[in-house]
């Protein structure tokens, strides 16, 4: 197996490993480089949903489909229950995945709960001739290249992460429309992140759109979550993934931000996804 670091200094493509095959000791040095590098990418790698499953379940306990909020029609359908699909395709008029084709702005995934999920798998089955791309900002980096006095200004500093609204902006089923992102549900974080596993500081912003920071007034809040993001979203700290079929892509979660880019509402785009819900003691190396 071997290791090449992207440009962006963070960051890597793993070449010389079939992700269909458990083996502990390659396990444990893809473990290593997802902690060092923030994301990794595997290319070549035409796994089933059970397979996906298997690697992205080393990680540590998965995600799970809740089906007893589903009309019991719809179990049948469900492949496996660990994996979701992203996808603007339609059958019989119904989409059969989430996101649609439009643009997601950046955002960390499900900031807005008290213990967020620490890394997500994406695989690409289906990929759009154009658009459909996924952009990678480090967190930790930003963290770093910010001013002494600004920095010193937000560690005790909070965000809060709204629930209402999906990384499309969409208003999730169950909640109601508000005019003022103080009103907004969600749950309270520090805006620096001491990364549990490698002691980093990491800024953790979460989603621009909603965001509050408590304690301030809504301008200052503004103005400081506009200064913060405008060091999150250096063009030099990102890395943009363009989509082959077969790419597998996993990111830590609490180091990096992502967002997708929208495509063309006749192309076919279909990701198929697992979600990490707590790491598993880490491996030994
Ligand atoms: C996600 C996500 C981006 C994409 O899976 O959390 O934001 O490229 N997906 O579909
Ligand atoms: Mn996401």
């Amino acid at each position: 197996m071997n290791i090449h670091p992207f440009e962006a200094e963070f960051g890597a493509e793993v070449t010389g490993v079939d992700l269909r095959v458990q083996n502990e000791e390659a396990f444990a040095d893809i473990y290593s480089a997802w902690l060092n590098f923030g994301v990794l990418r595997f290319r070549d790698q035409p796994l089933d949903d059970e397979a996906l499953q298997a690697f992205s379940a080393r990680f540590g306990p998965l995600e799970e489909m809740p089906l007893g909020l589903m009309p019991e029609e719809w179990h049948r359908k469900i492949n496996n229950r660990f994996v979701t699909v992203l996808s603007n395709i339609m059958v019989d008029g119904k989409p059969i995945g989430g996101l649609g084709n439009g643009e997601a702005n950046w955002h960390s995934d499900m900031t807005y709960v008290d213990d967020p999920p620490p890394a997500s798998v994406l695989l690409g089955v289906e990929i759009p001739a154009r658009g459909g791309d996924t952009h990678f900002a480090d967190q930790c980096t930003a963290c770093d290249v910010l001013p002494e006095a600004l920095r010193k200004s937000i560690v005790h500093l909070n965000i809060k992460h709204d629930a209402a609204h999906t990384s499309v902006g969409s208003l999730r089923p169950g909640y109601d429309t508000f005019e003022d992102p103080r009103d907004a549900p969600g749950t309270v974080h520090p805006i620096v992140l001491e990364h549990e596993e490698t002691g980093r500081s990491c800024l953790y912003l979460g989603r621009r759109e909603w965001a509050y920071v408590t304690g301030l007034t809504f301008d200052e809040s503004e103005s400081l979550l506009d200064e913060l993001w405008s060091y999150a979203i250096l063009e030099e700290n990102q890395w943009r993934q363009r989509w082959r079929a077969h790419d597998v892509v996993v990111w830590d979660n609490r180091r990096v931000l992502h967002r997708r880019d929208g495509f063309d509402a006749n192309h076919r785009r279909m990701i198929r996804r697992c979600q990490v819900l707590k790491v598993s003691a880490v491996p030994p190396t």
